[in-house]
Parts: C-alpha cells; sequence; structure tokens
C-alpha cells in the first residue's frame, strides 16, 4: 500500500469533539440544548443498529436525543401527525426520519412534511434546491462527510477533476453539487455509463457510490488520486467462522491503495462521518432557529 489511509474513525471523532464544544456553549451561554429527534418505522435491523447509534452519540456530545419507534403498519396521517408535532417543539431542532420507510408510505410526502429548518438530512426539496443553487442549506450528512475529508487532506479541491460514480438522491446528486460548489470539475457516472473505467481514470478524485461491493478496481485509478468508498457492503467471510460476514466498500481496497494517493477504507472510513455531520447539523440548525453564529467548519 502506497496511499495515505484517510482514517474516518479518527476524524469523526473530532468533528463530535468540535460539536460537543458548541452543544456545551450554548447551554452554559444560551441555557439552549440542541435536540434530535429520530423516526424510525418498522423493525428493520439494520435500521435499528443506525438509530440506537445515533441516539448514544447524540447524548454523548451533550444533546437532547427524542427516539420514536413506530409500528411498521403505522397510517401515513399518524406519521405526518408526529412530524407536525416534532415540526413546532421547541426543543427539538433536527429531525430525522429514518430510511427505508414500509412501502404503504409515501417517502418524498413524509420527508417534505419535515419543517426544512429542522431536515437534519438535507432531503428536503426545499433544502434539494438551496444546494443546487449554492445557497445556504442544511446538507445531506454524508456527502458532507465526504466533503470534510477532502477538504482536511487537500486544502482546496478548486479546479480538480472528480467522478462521483453512484446518482442517488441521498449520496450521488449532493455529493456532486458539493464538489461543484467547492469549484472542481463533476462528472457523475452511473450504471449507464459508456467506458466507465477510461471516466474513472481521469479523476483526481474518485468517490465511490453505487452499493456494488468492490467494483472498482486498482487499474481504473490514476496514480496519486484520492478515492473516497462510501459503499458499505456485507459479504460472506467462511474464513472468519460459519455465517460470518465481512464489511467491504464499492473500491477493491487492496489494489486501489497501491495506486491512489489517498483513500478511505471500510469500515473506519466514511461511515462514521456520517453521524458526526448529523450531529454538526443538527447544532447548525440549532444556532440559525436561535439567530445565532453557526459553528465554523462544520458545515458546507
Ligand atoms: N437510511 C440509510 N441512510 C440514511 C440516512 O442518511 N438518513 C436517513 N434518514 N435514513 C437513512
Amino acid at each position: 500500500m502506497t496511499a495515505t489511509r484517510i482514517d474516518g474513525k479518527t476524524f469523526a471523532a473530532k468533528v463530535r469533539g468540535q460539536v460537543a464544544e458548541h452543544v456545551t456553549r450554548l447551554k452554559n451561554d444560551h441555557a439552549i440544548t440542541p435536540g434530535l429527534a429520530v423516526v424510525l418505522v418498522g423493525e428493520d435491523p439494520a435500521s435499528q443498529v443506525y438509530v440506537r447509534s445515533k441516539g448514544k452519540m447524540t447524548v454523548e456530545v451533550g444533546m437532547k436525543s427524542v427516539e420514536h419507534k413506530l409500528d411498521i403498519n403505522t397510517p401515513e396521517a399518524d406519521l405526518l401527525a408526529l412530524i407536525d408535532q416534532l415540526n413546532t417543539d421547541p426543543e427539538i431542532h433536527g429531525i430525522l426520519v429514518q430510511l427505508p420507510l414500509p412501502k404503504h408510505l409515501d417517502e418524498d410526502l413524509v420527508i417534505n412534511a419535515i419543517d426544512p429548518a429542522k431536515d437534519v438530512d438535507g432531503f428536503h426539496i426545499s433544502n434539494v434546491g438551496l444546494l443546487g443553487t449554492g445557497q445556504k442549506s442544511m446538507v445531506p450528512c454524508t456527502p458532507l462527510g465526504c466533503l470534510m475529508m477532502l477538504r482536511a487532506h487537500h486544502g482546496s479541491i478548486s479546479g480538480m477533476d472528480a467522478v462521483v460514480i453512484g446518482r442517488s438522491n441521498i449520496v450521488g446528486k449532493p455529493m456532486a453539487q458539493l464538489l461543484l460548489n467547492d469549484s472542481a470539475t463533476v462528472t457523475i457516472a452511473h450504471s449507464r455509463t459508456k467506458d466507465l473505467a477510461d471516466v474513472v481514470r481521469r479523476a483526481d478524485i474518485v468517490i465511490a457510490a453505487v452499493g456494488r461491493p468492490q467494483m472498482v478496481p486498482g487499474d481504473w485509478i490514476k496514480p496519486g488520486a484520492t478515492v473516497i468508498d462510501v459503499g458499505i457492503n456485507r459479504l460472506d467471510a467462511p474464513e472468519k467462522g460459519e455465517g460470518k460476514t465481512r464489511l467491504v466498500g464499492d473500491v477493491d481496497f487492496d489494489s486501489c491503495a497501491a495506486v491512489a494517493g489517498a483513500i478511505t477504507p471500510v469500515p473506519g472510513g466514511v461511515g462514521p462521518m456520517t453521524i458526526a455531520c448529523l450531529l454538526a447539523n443538527t447544532v447548525t440548525a440549532c444556532c440559525r432557529a436561535n439567530g445565532l453564529a453557526e459553528p465554523v467548519g462544520l458545515t458546507a
């Protein structure tokens, strides 16, 4: 391996430390405690793990954490009524509805029912529009975490060639907007892209966000490029014992690390940054709601 390993775990701990400092200041100087509400509908095991982890870290940085766990058959009207109640609750500054939602619920309708100022996921159509026009918005957590790591590693990414592989609303599209707002030259590649290998080979920055295990091999990477791996894929790992699994990203780590200048590992790369950025967004939302200066370095 020749690449610098970008340690998301350490970076995320640093971001959480900065968030905790701001929370202390808000409490001591303004008697305000930032509050985050997480809504989980149903019992999807992966979602339950995420929600538990979010709740624990929210409390660790000194914020108020509220969890609403709803039955899988909850009618849409009940979920919308809960969102209304959270929208008007002065102790709640951030609202996150865990996705995916059960099939009978209209995801777009539910997300757009959240007050955009409390939309710490940055999924509300108003925030999407604000980000797309380079205005102050709430920014989706995973792309924000990737941007923070890129800025920390490079200082400025202005003028760099960036390729985002994947066009999801949660990662690919907002990631491309953030890179563009930082003056990178951005290409969005996807499943219909022709000559993907050649497109990726031109990139100084590669963001892989497709959800396909180890699909980017080292010979697609320009020597010295920075590789950010957003993928979290679970593979069987019989070598670790029967029924065991291991996590891999969307890039083939070993072959890419041999060529890249810097690379994020999986696990321990982008993953920990997502929750850290959720906490950062909650503090930002709290400051904005109270007309206070927002934290420096924790927003896009
Ligand atoms: N499910 C998986 N990732 C996310 C996320 O970032 N936000 C929400 N709300 N749900 C998710």
